[in-house]
Protein backbone atom coordinates (compact mmCIF):
# COMPACT_ATOMS: atom_id res chain seq x y z
CA UNK A 1 0.00 0.00 0.00
CA UNK A 2 0.91 3.28 -1.29
CA UNK A 3 1.66 6.15 1.91
CA UNK A 4 -0.82 8.97 1.39
CA UNK A 5 2.12 12.09 1.11
CA UNK A 6 3.27 9.98 -1.49
CA UNK A 7 -0.21 9.70 -3.09
CA UNK A 8 -0.74 13.72 -2.66
CA UNK A 9 2.89 14.57 -4.56
CA UNK A 10 1.48 11.71 -7.51
CA UNK A 11 -1.86 13.97 -7.45
CA UNK A 12 0.24 17.03 -7.59
CA UNK A 13 2.52 15.70 -10.64
CA UNK A 14 -0.46 14.41 -12.23
CA UNK A 15 -2.42 17.46 -11.81
CA UNK A 16 0.32 19.54 -13.54
CA UNK A 17 0.80 17.29 -16.20
CA UNK A 18 -3.34 17.65 -17.51
CA UNK A 19 -4.10 20.53 -15.73
CA UNK A 20 -7.31 19.19 -14.71
CA UNK A 21 -8.08 18.87 -10.49
CA UNK A 22 -7.40 15.33 -9.54
CA UNK A 23 -9.07 14.77 -5.91
CA UNK A 24 -7.52 12.18 -3.32
CA UNK A 25 -10.13 9.31 -3.91
CA UNK A 26 -9.07 9.74 -7.94
CA UNK A 27 -5.09 9.21 -6.96
CA UNK A 28 -6.33 6.28 -5.04
CA UNK A 29 -8.57 4.87 -7.64
CA UNK A 30 -6.60 4.63 -9.98
CA UNK A 31 -3.64 2.75 -7.92
CA UNK A 32 -5.77 0.56 -5.29
CA UNK A 33 -8.03 -1.70 -4.49
CA UNK A 34 -11.05 -0.93 -2.40
CA UNK A 35 -10.49 -1.99 1.07
CA UNK A 36 -12.03 -4.90 3.23
CA UNK A 37 -13.46 -5.82 6.49
CA UNK A 38 -13.77 -8.93 8.20
CA UNK A 39 -17.14 -10.85 7.92
CA UNK A 40 -17.49 -11.94 11.43
CA UNK A 41 -16.87 -15.44 12.26
CA UNK A 42 -16.46 -16.70 8.58
CA UNK A 43 -12.65 -16.20 8.37
CA UNK A 44 -13.26 -13.97 4.75
CA UNK A 45 -13.30 -10.31 4.17
CA UNK A 46 -15.47 -8.30 2.02
CA UNK A 47 -14.74 -4.90 -0.40
CA UNK A 48 -16.68 -2.08 1.51
CA UNK A 49 -18.02 -0.80 -1.51
CA UNK A 50 -20.98 -3.72 -3.27
CA UNK A 51 -23.44 -3.13 -6.43
CA UNK A 52 -27.10 -3.45 -5.44
CA UNK A 53 -29.06 -5.35 -8.14
CA UNK A 54 -28.20 -2.46 -10.91
CA UNK A 55 -31.51 -1.68 -14.02
CA UNK A 56 -28.50 -3.44 -16.33
CA UNK A 57 -29.01 -7.00 -14.80
CA UNK A 58 -32.37 -6.86 -14.32
CA UNK A 59 -33.07 -5.52 -17.87
CA UNK A 60 -30.76 -8.14 -19.19
CA UNK A 61 -28.43 -5.52 -20.37
CA UNK A 62 -25.33 -7.49 -21.21
CA UNK A 63 -23.00 -5.06 -22.54
CA UNK A 64 -24.15 -2.58 -19.41
CA UNK A 65 -23.87 -5.41 -17.12
CA UNK A 66 -19.93 -6.29 -18.68
CA UNK A 67 -19.32 -3.17 -18.29
CA UNK A 68 -19.98 -2.38 -15.34
CA UNK A 69 -18.76 -5.80 -13.09
CA UNK A 70 -15.74 -5.44 -15.07
CA UNK A 71 -14.99 -1.85 -13.56
CA UNK A 72 -16.14 -2.89 -10.12
CA UNK A 73 -14.12 -5.94 -10.45
CA UNK A 74 -10.95 -4.14 -11.91
CA UNK A 75 -11.53 -1.69 -8.22
CA UNK A 76 -11.56 -4.52 -5.71
CA UNK A 77 -15.03 -4.76 -5.76
CA UNK A 78 -16.58 -8.62 -5.07
CA UNK A 79 -20.08 -8.45 -3.26
CA UNK A 80 -23.33 -8.08 -5.77
CA UNK A 81 -26.67 -8.44 -4.61
CA UNK A 82 -28.72 -9.60 -7.36
CA UNK A 83 -32.34 -11.58 -7.06
CA UNK A 84 -34.64 -13.64 -9.94
CA UNK A 85 -33.65 -13.47 -13.18
CA UNK A 86 -31.29 -11.00 -12.61
CA UNK A 87 -29.05 -13.36 -10.67
CA UNK A 88 -28.41 -15.29 -13.88
CA UNK A 89 -27.16 -12.30 -16.19
CA UNK A 90 -24.40 -11.74 -13.18
CA UNK A 91 -23.49 -14.81 -13.48
CA UNK A 92 -23.27 -15.24 -16.92
CA UNK A 93 -21.11 -12.18 -17.28
CA UNK A 94 -19.20 -12.92 -14.27
CA UNK A 95 -18.28 -16.01 -16.05
CA UNK A 96 -18.03 -14.59 -19.36
CA UNK A 97 -15.80 -12.09 -17.95
CA UNK A 98 -13.76 -15.19 -16.33
CA UNK A 99 -13.87 -13.47 -12.46
CA UNK A 100 -17.37 -16.00 -11.68
CA UNK A 101 -15.36 -17.54 -8.62
CA UNK A 102 -14.00 -14.51 -7.57
CA UNK A 103 -17.10 -12.58 -7.40
CA UNK A 104 -19.12 -12.81 -3.65
CA UNK A 105 -22.64 -13.10 -4.79
CA UNK A 106 -26.06 -12.27 -2.14
CA UNK A 107 -29.15 -13.67 -3.41
CA UNK A 108 -32.59 -13.47 -1.99
CA UNK A 109 -35.56 -16.32 -2.05
CA UNK A 110 -38.87 -16.08 -0.67
CA UNK A 111 -41.59 -18.62 -1.20
CA UNK A 112 -40.51 -20.88 -3.87
CA UNK A 113 -40.55 -24.55 -3.08
CA UNK A 114 -37.68 -25.99 -2.28
CA UNK A 115 -36.87 -27.84 -5.47
CA UNK A 116 -37.62 -24.97 -7.16
CA UNK A 117 -34.70 -22.87 -4.83
CA UNK A 118 -32.25 -25.80 -5.01
CA UNK A 119 -32.69 -25.68 -8.94
CA UNK A 120 -32.00 -22.45 -9.01
CA UNK A 121 -28.40 -22.44 -6.63
CA UNK A 122 -27.56 -25.44 -8.86
CA UNK A 123 -27.52 -23.00 -11.76
CA UNK A 124 -25.58 -20.29 -10.23
CA UNK A 125 -22.89 -22.60 -8.90
CA UNK A 126 -22.72 -24.45 -12.65
CA UNK A 127 -22.73 -20.79 -14.43
CA UNK A 128 -20.45 -19.11 -12.35
CA UNK A 129 -18.18 -22.39 -11.80
CA UNK A 130 -18.29 -21.66 -7.94
CA UNK A 131 -18.78 -24.92 -5.58
CA UNK A 132 -20.66 -23.07 -2.89
CA UNK A 133 -23.21 -20.08 -3.28
CA UNK A 134 -21.32 -17.07 -1.13
CA UNK A 135 -25.13 -16.26 0.79
CA UNK A 136 -28.93 -16.89 0.41
CA UNK A 137 -31.27 -14.27 1.87
CA UNK A 138 -34.82 -14.61 3.19
CA UNK A 139 -37.01 -11.87 3.88
CA UNK A 140 -38.06 -12.17 7.48
CA UNK A 141 -42.00 -12.84 6.44
CA UNK A 142 -40.59 -16.13 5.10
CA UNK A 143 -38.07 -17.06 7.56
CA UNK A 144 -40.78 -19.48 8.86
CA UNK A 145 -40.30 -22.11 5.84
CA UNK A 146 -37.13 -20.86 4.99
CA UNK A 147 -34.52 -20.62 7.64
CA UNK A 148 -34.82 -24.61 8.44
CA UNK A 149 -33.78 -25.23 4.89
CA UNK A 150 -30.93 -22.39 4.37
CA UNK A 151 -29.77 -24.32 8.31
CA UNK A 152 -29.24 -27.56 6.08
CA UNK A 153 -27.98 -26.19 2.52
CA UNK A 154 -25.03 -24.38 4.71
CA UNK A 155 -24.75 -28.05 6.81
CA UNK A 156 -24.11 -29.51 2.98
CA UNK A 157 -22.13 -26.54 2.01
CA UNK A 158 -24.25 -25.46 -0.89
CA UNK A 159 -24.09 -21.91 0.40
CA UNK A 160 -21.21 -20.89 2.77
CA UNK A 161 -23.46 -18.15 4.72
CA UNK A 162 -27.10 -16.98 5.32
CA UNK A 163 -28.73 -13.80 5.73
CA UNK A 164 -31.73 -11.72 6.81
CA UNK A 165 -33.00 -9.01 4.82
CA UNK A 166 -35.53 -6.34 4.38
CA UNK A 167 -35.00 -2.49 3.43
CA UNK A 168 -37.51 -0.88 6.24
CA UNK A 169 -38.04 -0.16 9.82
CA UNK A 170 -40.95 -2.42 10.06
CA UNK A 171 -39.29 -5.19 9.65
CA UNK A 172 -36.41 -4.34 12.47
CA UNK A 173 -38.12 -6.76 15.16
CA UNK A 174 -38.89 -9.76 13.19
CA UNK A 175 -34.96 -9.45 12.00
CA UNK A 176 -33.57 -9.03 15.42
CA UNK A 177 -35.73 -11.69 16.62
CA UNK A 178 -33.78 -14.04 13.97
CA UNK A 179 -30.20 -12.14 15.14
CA UNK A 180 -31.73 -13.50 18.54
CA UNK A 181 -30.84 -17.20 17.34
CA UNK A 182 -27.58 -16.66 16.87
CA UNK A 183 -27.51 -18.37 13.39
CA UNK A 184 -27.87 -15.71 11.33
CA UNK A 185 -24.55 -14.80 9.39
CA UNK A 186 -25.48 -11.39 7.64
CA UNK A 187 -27.92 -8.92 8.03
CA UNK A 188 -28.97 -6.65 5.08
CA UNK A 189 -30.75 -3.28 6.18
CA UNK A 190 -31.62 0.17 5.09
CA UNK A 191 -29.53 2.85 6.81
CA UNK A 192 -28.32 6.71 5.58
CA UNK A 193 -28.18 9.94 6.89
CA UNK A 194 -31.63 10.93 5.98
CA UNK A 195 -32.80 6.90 7.48
CA UNK A 196 -30.88 6.80 10.86
CA UNK A 197 -33.19 3.92 12.48
CA UNK A 198 -31.11 1.32 11.99
CA UNK A 199 -28.16 2.69 14.36
CA UNK A 200 -31.40 2.90 17.46
CA UNK A 201 -30.65 -0.67 17.79
CA UNK A 202 -30.93 -3.38 14.87
CA UNK A 203 -26.76 -2.37 13.84
CA UNK A 204 -25.69 -2.27 17.46
CA UNK A 205 -27.19 -5.71 17.91
CA UNK A 206 -25.57 -6.86 14.77
CA UNK A 207 -22.09 -5.29 15.64
CA UNK A 208 -22.99 -7.13 19.25
CA UNK A 209 -23.61 -10.71 18.05
CA UNK A 210 -20.72 -10.74 15.17
CA UNK A 211 -23.41 -10.68 12.32
CA UNK A 212 -21.82 -9.17 9.16
CA UNK A 213 -23.92 -5.97 7.95
CA UNK A 214 -24.90 -4.99 4.60
CA UNK A 215 -26.55 -1.72 3.82
CA UNK A 216 -29.03 -1.40 1.22
CA UNK A 217 -31.33 2.19 0.04
CA UNK A 218 -27.76 4.11 0.51
CA UNK A 219 -29.86 6.86 -1.68
CA UNK A 220 -32.85 6.01 -0.76
CA UNK A 221 -33.96 4.37 -4.23
CA UNK A 222 -32.76 7.64 -6.08
CA UNK A 223 -35.05 11.01 -4.05
CA UNK A 224 -31.55 11.35 -1.86
CA UNK A 225 -30.39 12.92 -4.95
CA UNK A 226 -33.99 14.92 -5.08
CA UNK A 227 -32.72 16.07 -1.72
CA UNK A 228 -29.01 17.30 -2.54
CA UNK A 229 -29.88 18.33 -6.12
CA UNK A 230 -28.84 22.10 -6.29
CA UNK A 231 -26.51 22.22 -3.59
CA UNK A 232 -23.04 22.64 -3.09
CA UNK A 233 -21.18 19.82 -0.91
CA UNK A 234 -20.25 22.05 2.33
CA UNK A 235 -16.50 22.68 2.22
CA UNK A 236 -16.31 20.58 5.69
CA UNK A 237 -16.66 17.30 3.28
CA UNK A 238 -13.24 17.83 2.30
CA UNK A 239 -12.05 16.50 6.13
CA UNK A 240 -13.08 13.33 5.77
CA UNK A 241 -11.97 13.14 1.69
CA UNK A 242 -15.28 13.42 0.40
CA UNK A 243 -15.65 14.29 -3.55
CA UNK A 244 -19.81 14.09 -4.28
CA UNK A 245 -23.09 13.92 -2.41
CA UNK A 246 -22.92 10.07 -3.44
CA UNK A 247 -19.63 9.90 -0.84
CA UNK A 248 -21.27 12.16 1.54
CA UNK A 249 -23.96 9.42 2.12
CA UNK A 250 -21.65 6.58 1.70
CA UNK A 251 -19.02 7.65 3.83
CA UNK A 252 -22.07 8.27 6.43
CA UNK A 253 -23.02 4.94 6.08
CA UNK A 254 -19.00 3.09 6.02
CA UNK A 255 -18.25 5.27 9.23
CA UNK A 256 -21.17 3.20 11.45
CA UNK A 257 -18.56 0.01 12.95
CA UNK A 258 -21.54 -2.18 12.63
CA UNK A 259 -21.25 -1.68 8.66
CA UNK A 260 -19.38 -4.38 6.58
CA UNK A 261 -20.52 -3.63 3.26
CA UNK A 262 -22.79 -0.87 1.11
CA UNK A 263 -24.64 -2.30 -1.73
CA UNK A 264 -25.08 0.89 -4.66
CA UNK A 265 -27.33 0.67 -7.59
CA UNK A 266 -26.33 2.29 -10.52
CA UNK A 267 -26.31 0.98 -14.24
CA UNK A 268 -23.56 3.67 -15.45
CA UNK A 269 -20.44 3.58 -14.93
CA UNK A 270 -19.74 6.96 -13.72
CA UNK A 271 -21.51 6.80 -11.34
CA UNK A 272 -20.20 3.07 -10.35
CA UNK A 273 -16.64 4.74 -9.85
CA UNK A 274 -18.11 7.70 -8.03
CA UNK A 275 -19.52 5.49 -5.30
CA UNK A 276 -16.43 3.53 -5.41
CA UNK A 277 -14.29 6.32 -4.64
CA UNK A 278 -15.87 6.28 -1.16
CA UNK A 279 -14.60 3.63 -0.13
CA UNK A 280 -11.26 5.53 0.35
CA UNK A 281 -9.70 8.01 2.42
CA UNK A 282 -10.80 9.46 5.68
CA UNK A 283 -14.38 8.77 7.20
CA UNK A 284 -16.60 11.27 9.09
CA UNK A 285 -16.09 11.44 13.26
CA UNK A 286 -19.18 10.97 15.75
CA UNK A 287 -18.82 14.64 15.42
CA UNK A 288 -19.30 15.13 12.22
CA UNK A 289 -21.65 12.33 11.81
CA UNK A 290 -24.45 14.29 13.37
CA UNK A 291 -23.25 17.51 11.12
CA UNK A 292 -23.99 15.69 8.20
CA UNK A 293 -27.33 14.57 9.21
CA UNK A 294 -28.50 18.12 10.61
CA UNK A 295 -27.19 19.39 7.47
CA UNK A 296 -29.53 17.19 5.00
CA UNK A 297 -32.19 18.06 7.07
CA UNK A 298 -31.63 21.49 6.88
CA UNK A 299 -31.03 21.91 2.91
N1 LIG B 1 -33.66 -6.76 0.60
C1 LIG B 1 -34.45 -5.79 0.31
O1 LIG B 1 -35.61 -5.76 0.72
C2 LIG B 1 -33.92 -4.66 -0.53
C3 LIG B 1 -34.71 -3.54 -0.75
C4 LIG B 1 -34.17 -2.48 -1.46
C5 LIG B 1 -32.90 -2.58 -1.98
N2 LIG B 1 -32.16 -3.71 -1.81
C6 LIG B 1 -30.78 -3.82 -2.38
O2 LIG B 1 -30.07 -2.60 -2.14
C7 LIG B 1 -29.62 -2.06 -3.37
C8 LIG B 1 -29.54 -0.53 -3.30
O3 LIG B 1 -30.73 0.07 -2.81
P1 LIG B 1 -31.77 0.89 -3.69
O4 LIG B 1 -32.38 -0.02 -4.68
O5 LIG B 1 -32.70 1.60 -2.78
O6 LIG B 1 -30.88 1.91 -4.53
P2 LIG B 1 -29.90 3.13 -4.10
O7 LIG B 1 -28.50 2.61 -4.29
O8 LIG B 1 -30.29 3.72 -2.80
O9 LIG B 1 -30.24 4.22 -5.24
C9 LIG B 1 -30.15 3.92 -6.59
C10 LIG B 1 -30.39 5.20 -7.39
O10 LIG B 1 -29.31 6.12 -7.17
C11 LIG B 1 -28.73 6.51 -8.43
N3 LIG B 1 -27.27 6.59 -8.21
C12 LIG B 1 -26.43 5.62 -7.77
N4 LIG B 1 -25.17 6.08 -7.64
C13 LIG B 1 -25.21 7.40 -8.01
C14 LIG B 1 -24.22 8.42 -8.07
N5 LIG B 1 -22.94 8.20 -7.71
N6 LIG B 1 -24.60 9.65 -8.52
C15 LIG B 1 -25.90 9.90 -8.87
N7 LIG B 1 -26.88 8.96 -8.83
C16 LIG B 1 -26.54 7.71 -8.39
C17 LIG B 1 -29.11 5.42 -9.40
O11 LIG B 1 -29.25 5.95 -10.71
P3 LIG B 1 -28.23 5.53 -11.91
O12 LIG B 1 -28.54 4.12 -12.28
O13 LIG B 1 -28.55 6.53 -12.95
O14 LIG B 1 -26.85 5.71 -11.36
C18 LIG B 1 -30.47 4.97 -8.87
O15 LIG B 1 -31.50 5.80 -9.37
C19 LIG B 1 -30.61 -2.63 -4.40
O16 LIG B 1 -30.09 -2.61 -5.69
C20 LIG B 1 -30.80 -4.04 -3.88
O17 LIG B 1 -29.71 -4.86 -4.27
C21 LIG B 1 -32.63 -4.74 -1.09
Amino acid sequence: MISRRLLIKNTAAAASLIALPVTWSAVALAQQKLPRRPIAGGGDALPVIGLGNSNAFRQNDVPGSTALIKLFHGHGGAYIDCSGESRFVVAGVASSLGVGNELFLGTYFSNEDEPAMRENVQRLLEITGKKQLDLVHSYPEFAEPNWDMFLKWKDEGLTKYIGVARHAERFYGSMMKMMETGTVDFLQVNYSPLETAADQQVLPMALDKGVAVTINRPFINGEYFSRVRGHELPGWAADFDCDSWAQFSLKFILSNPAVTCVLTETANPKHALDNIGAGFGRLPDAATRQRMVQYLQDL
